[in-house]
């Protein structure tokens, strides 16, 4: 997992949380600091497993809701540093169609080491849009926390419906918009 991933991550938990809890849970995931981390940099995506459940026993919150919040918060730093992808298109479902063909594929060229998960998309109307996450890695809430984020950032109201397969490594998502 890039290293950028981890230096949104540790600025959320930051700005959501203190600085302090930010140091301990790097500590309990047995990590020196933010330092460790250089944005193109890749690391075991273990090591994330391990700052949200020491983020979860720190904050007594669930991880599959820190993980979505993540995904969330995500989503609009990525609004912020690739505003190249968001020129024409004005529509939720639009944008999230286009992530395996045209975002990801972009990002591949840009990081070339970037692990990045699969997205089978079909769509059954104007308004609903079926995508099948498929990955390596059990990211499936960071894909629903994305995709709520998506939906904030067009002003959308969706409905998002998940039937997760084998855990969180392959997900459908139904999404909906009113
Ligand atoms: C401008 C929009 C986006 C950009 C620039 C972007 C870029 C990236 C980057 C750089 C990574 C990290 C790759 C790595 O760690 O090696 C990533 C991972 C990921 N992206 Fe995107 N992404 C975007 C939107 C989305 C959206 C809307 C979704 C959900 C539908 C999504 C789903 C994911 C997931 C789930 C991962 C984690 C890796 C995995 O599950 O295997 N991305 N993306």
């Amino acid at each position: 997992m890039l290293g950028a991933v981890f230096t949104e991550f540790l600025e959320m938990v930051e700005d959501k949380f203190s600085f302090d809890v930010a140091d301990k849970i790097l500590e309990e995931a047995g990590l020196a600091d933010n330092s460790s981390f250089t944005a193109v940099g890749n690391y075991d995506h273990g090591q994330m497993v391990k700052l949200v459940v020491a983020l979860s026993k720190e904050t007594n919150m669930e991880i599959d809701d820190l993980i979505k919040t993540f995904g969330a918060h995500l989503f609009g730093q990525f609004v912020q540093k690739y505003p190249m992808f968001f020129d024409n298109v004005d529509s939720s479902l639009d944008f999230l169609q286009g992530i395996e063909d045209k975002i990801h594929t972009e990002v591949r060229k840009l990081y070339p080491h970037a692990e990045l998960p699969s997205f089978e998309c079909v769509r059954h109307s104007d308004n609903v849009l079926e995508m099948n996450y498929s990955s390596t890695r059990p990211f499936g809430d960071l894909a629903h926390g994305l995709i709520a984020g998506c939906g904030e950032h067009f002003n959308d109201n969706l409905t998002i419906q998940r039937i997760d397969l084998d855990g969180s490594n392959h997900v459908h998502f139904i999404i909906s918009k009113e």
